[in-house]
């Protein structure tokens, strides 16, 4: 990972907000059962915007969270995914980065997990300015070696999960008349990877729903922009046996939709396609 400048640690926030499905109550034990005051304190005196980045327990989703937290003052960070741990562990370098984050556990491709994080993100902050919807899930596959139930699966985590979570958060931007919503495609989603069916389908869906949200958000001041990444270091390409320097940093990603975001509300982009400088594997 690249080495971010110092900063003199800032105070520590507590990350209490996340309400874990059954499957994370392991994890819930050590955390205080109470849901989600608002104890944790922007580290700028005036809160900036509230950024929710979903899979934000790692890879590209955590370095997104990083950046935004080094780069907005005052940013509240709206952390989501399934592993309450890791989830946590991110929120905490946030906040060191100057952040108020706060961690969300939940599944984005389950429409009950969905509308509780809704329901507790909107109690705390009240709105959200960015939605980042990044998490996803890759499994290989040819088509005719494709369960059902792993087309399903691949579907509901890339592609439900995005209609989930704008349906979600999209009314009150729509309503405030501003927003920014990321949707986290694929070159998978540009053009076909004969290994990858249930990917690609879902991936060229979010390119639909992005342009149909665009469409329909444009006069209602919410930018839109989908995000089409090449091979990304991140641990979904651990074992792989693809050297890291082949592959593009995540920070890279996340530098893109930090730039995009902060361009002046006049302008939208539209649409990123990033590569490895060698090319795609
Ligand atoms: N890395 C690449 O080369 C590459 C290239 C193009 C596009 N992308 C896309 O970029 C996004 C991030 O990829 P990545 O490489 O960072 O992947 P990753 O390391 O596998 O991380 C995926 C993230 O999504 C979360 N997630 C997955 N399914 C979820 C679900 N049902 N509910 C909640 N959270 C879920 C995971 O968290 P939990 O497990 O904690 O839930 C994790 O935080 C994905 O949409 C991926 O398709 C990646």
């Amino acid at each position: 990972m690249p080495k971010r400048p110092s900063r003199p640690p800032l105070s520590v926030v507590e990350i209490d907000s996340w309400a874990p499905t059954p499957k994370h109550r392991k994890v819930r034990r050590s955390r205080p059962a109470k849901a989600a005051p608002s104890r944790a304190v922007g580290n700028a005196a005036s809160p900036g915007p509230v950024v929710l980045v979903t899979g934000a327990s790692q890879g590209i989703g955590a370095a997104i969270a990083r950046t935004f937290a080094q780069a907005i003052p005052g940013v509240r960070l709206a952390l989501v995914a399934r592993q309450g741990a890791k989830l946590v562990a991110v929120a905490r370098e946030c906040t060191a980065l100057g952040a108020e984050a706060r961690a969300f556990v939940g599944d984005v491709s389950i429409e009950a997990d969905v509308a509780r994080v809704a329901a507790e993100v909107h109690a705390l902050w009240r709105r959200v300015d960015v939605l980042v919807n990044n998490a996803g899930s890759f499994r290989p596959g040819r088509l005719l070696e494709t369960s059902v139930e792993a087309f399903d699966a691949l579907v509901a985590a890339n592609l439900r999960s995005v209609f989930l979570l704008t349906r979600a958060f999209a009314p009150a931007m729509v309503q405030h008349g501003a927003g920014d919503i990321f949707n986290m495609s694929s070159i998978a989603g540009l053009g076909p990877y004969p290994t990858s069916a249930g990917y690609c389908a879902a991936k060229f869906g979010v390119t639909g729903l992005s342009k149909v949200m665009r469409a329909e958000f444009r006069d209602h001041g919410v930018r839109v922009c989908t995000v089409y990444p090449g091979a990304t270091l991140s641990p979904a390409w651990e074992g792989s046996g693809v050297p890291d320097e082949r592959l593009m940093p995540a920070e890279d990603v996340a530098r893109a939709f930090l730039d995009v975001y902060r361009l002046t509300r006049r302008t939208v982009v539209e649409e990123i396609v990033l590569r490895p400088q060698a090319g795609d594997l």
